[in-house]
């Protein structure tokens, strides 16, 4: 994700690209040599001391997330988080209180708000009554760094937080309860949740499900689809979300993108943000919602009860 951040950025005007880091050192060098950076290198701390870095990028592991965005907020760099925010909800309200008391700018990279499938959709019902989220990958490989409970949390984690907060961009309220029903099927052994199907209950009465994990044969199993409808509209996203099809109750509008965005998009939207000294349109508080709604979601299926969100 680094090569492919540092491929946007690298097409924009007055913008540099200074350090690479990675603690793999032949990958910082590649991407320095790719890049042309001023230098590798293999210690995020001499980037962050370094007077010539306005701003940062985190594309590493999920368990080095909070820690890099709190010693990034720290040294006043502004931040572009790759998703998930952090594993836990102790990680995520640590990097929301160091960026709220060093005031620096932060965006969560949820890439998929920037379709042009999902723009047609929310303004088709610009208030849906029942959302329905659904990403199915096919089963992650055992040895794959994010299906480690450690270092990448498992499918849900890592890729949960994409849905849950693709469904709360469509819906517009704020989620107010969520229930689960779910566990560990997939990857027996491995100390993650990997499946799960939830319901979330919105501020303004909506609802919302949302299928989430590893079990699928994709394509033949939609790895995307997301369905709202307002009781007299509905629009259907699907084929990795580059076709929509929207039904007002006589006329069917079906369009295929031919292309998946939103990485240009949103580098696009963090540089205008520093820029301009603006929020950006993607902040921390909505990475906490995303892992809040995951986090309670898994205490659902632990407790049998339906948990409340406050935060
Ligand atoms: N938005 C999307 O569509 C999307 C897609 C894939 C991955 N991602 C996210 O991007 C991030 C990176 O995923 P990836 O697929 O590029 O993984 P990757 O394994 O290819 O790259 C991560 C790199 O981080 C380095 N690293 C780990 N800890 C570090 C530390 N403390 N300091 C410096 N470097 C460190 C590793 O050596 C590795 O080279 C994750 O948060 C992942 O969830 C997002």
């Amino acid at each position: 994700m680094g090569e492919i951040h540092a491929r946007c950025l690298s097409a924009m005007d007055g913008v540099q690209i200074h350090a690479l880091c990675d603690v793999d050192e032949q990958r910082a060098r590649a991407l320095c040599d790719q890049f042309h950076g001023t230098y590798a290198t293999t210690d995020p701390e001499r980037a962050l001391r370094d007077d010539d870095v306005d701003a940062v990028y985190i594309c590493t592991h999920h368990d080095t997330h909070s820690m890099l965005a709190i010693r990034a907020a720290e040294a006043r760099k502004h931040v572009m988080m790759e998703k998930p925010l952090a594993l836990t909800l102790e990680e995520c309200y640590a990097v929301g209180n160091a960026v709220e008391k060093h005031g620096i700018t932060f965006m969560t990279g949820f890439k998929m708000r920037y379709y042009p499938s999902v723009a047609r959709a929310r303004a088709f019902i610009p208030a849906p009554l029942v959302t329905v989220g659904q990403m199915l990958d096919a089963r992650w490989p055992d040895d794959f760094w994010a299906n480690d409970p450690r270092k990448g949390g498992g499918n849900i984690l890592s890729q949960g937080c994409h849905t849950m907060d693709l469904v709360c961009h469509l819906n517009g309220s704020p989620p107010v309860r969520i229930f689960a029903e779910g566990g560990n099927y997939t990857h027996p052994g491995v100390q993650i949740f990997d499946n799960i199907v939830a319901t979330i209950g919105f501020a303004n009465g909506t609802i919302a499900s949302v299928v989430q994990g590893d079990s699928g044969q994709t394509p033949f199993v939609s790895k995307f689809s997301f369905q709202l409808t307002d009781g007299r509209r509905t629009a259907h996203l699907r084929n990795r979300l580059k076709t929509v099809t929207l039904f007002d109750g006589e006329h069917v509008q079906e369009t295929v993108d031919p292309e998946e965005y939103g990485f240009a998009e949103e580098n696009a939207d963090f540089i205008r943000s520093l820029r301009q000294k603006t929020p950006p349109p993607i902040t921390h508080v909505d990475g906490l919602r995303a892992t809040l709604l995951i986090l309670n979601a898994f205490e659902a299926i632990r407790t049998g009860r339906p948990q409340p969100l406050t935060w």
